[in-house]
């Protein structure tokens, strides 16, 4: 066989994702089976992991020290975050910078949407209390949260933000149409979908569904869509235009 150019492979440069973390070992986990996983393997994306740890200048490699003022847990320094930063992410790298912690403003899909059109992301995972305040400014993090609840490290919310920006990434998805009209697409929770069979447990599919009437499918589909959503997610129904 012959060596020739790999027609599988996009010809594109592959979304960039930098994560630092204390536990390099999570990574690449869920992200590396499935849709990422193989969006991954095909280099449509790459995946650096960096430990913090390395960055520590001590024998006992320590990355945290008690709160200034008291209190309880432990603060990671930001000398040593901020070396970690700077290794991974030199002066030109125009990526942006994500620190998840549960302080952080809410994730949503119209970020994910702008993260995915950019060159990629670099992604801190915050352990302990959290982190010195002085890093964030100096180098420019953006505190992002999955959620109102606490995790016990920002890992799982960094394989979260990743899963969902690679998906959106071109040639990830197989049905390209799913991803305008999933959830949050237009500001409203997705329809409620049915298949086979007819009838399951006596209860039939809405028959608007099989009629074979595009048009009063669509209006269907808007109804429902616009009434889960007033139901589930008033703060979404309210922000729309
Ligand atoms: N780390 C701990 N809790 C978190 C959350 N809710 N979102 C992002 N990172 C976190």
């Amino acid at each position: 066989m012959t060596a020739g150019p790999d027609t599988t492979a996009p010809s594109r440069e592959p979304w960039r994702a930098t994560v630092l973390t204390l536990y390099p070992e999570m990574f690449p986990g869920p992200l590396g089976v499935s849709l990422a996983g193989r969006a991954l393997a095909q280099n449509t994306w790459s995946l650096e992991v960096r430990n913090i740890r390395d960055h520590a200048t001590d024998r006992h490699r320590t990355v945290d020290d008690t709160p200034a003022g008291g209190g309880p847990g432990m603060v990671m320094r930001a000398d040593i975050l901020a070396a970690a930063i700077d290794a991974a992410s030199p002066a030109g790298d125009d990526r942006p910078r994500l620190l998840l912690g549960p302080r952080g403003v809410p994730l949503d899909q119209a970020r994910i949407r702008d993260l995915a059109a950019g060159p990629g992301v670099l992604l801190l995972a915050g352990r302990f209390e959290g982190v010195d305040e002085r890093v964030i400014a100096a180098r420019n993090l953006l505190e992002v949260s999955i959620g109102d609840y606490v995790l016990s490290g920002g890992e799982l919310a960094a394989m979260v933000v990743l899963d969902a920006a690679v998906r959106l990434l071109p040639g990830v998805m197989g049905n390209e149409e799913s991803a305008t009209s999933e959830s949050f697409a237009d500001g409203l929770l997705e329809y409620p979908h049915y298949t086979r069979p007819q009838v399951w447990e006596g209860q039939s599919i809405p028959p608007t569904l099989t009629s074979g009437n595009h048009a009063e499918i669509a209006a269907w589909r808007r109804r429902e869509a616009e009434r889960l959503t007033r139901e589930r997610r008033p703060d979404l129904w309210s922000k729309r235009k």
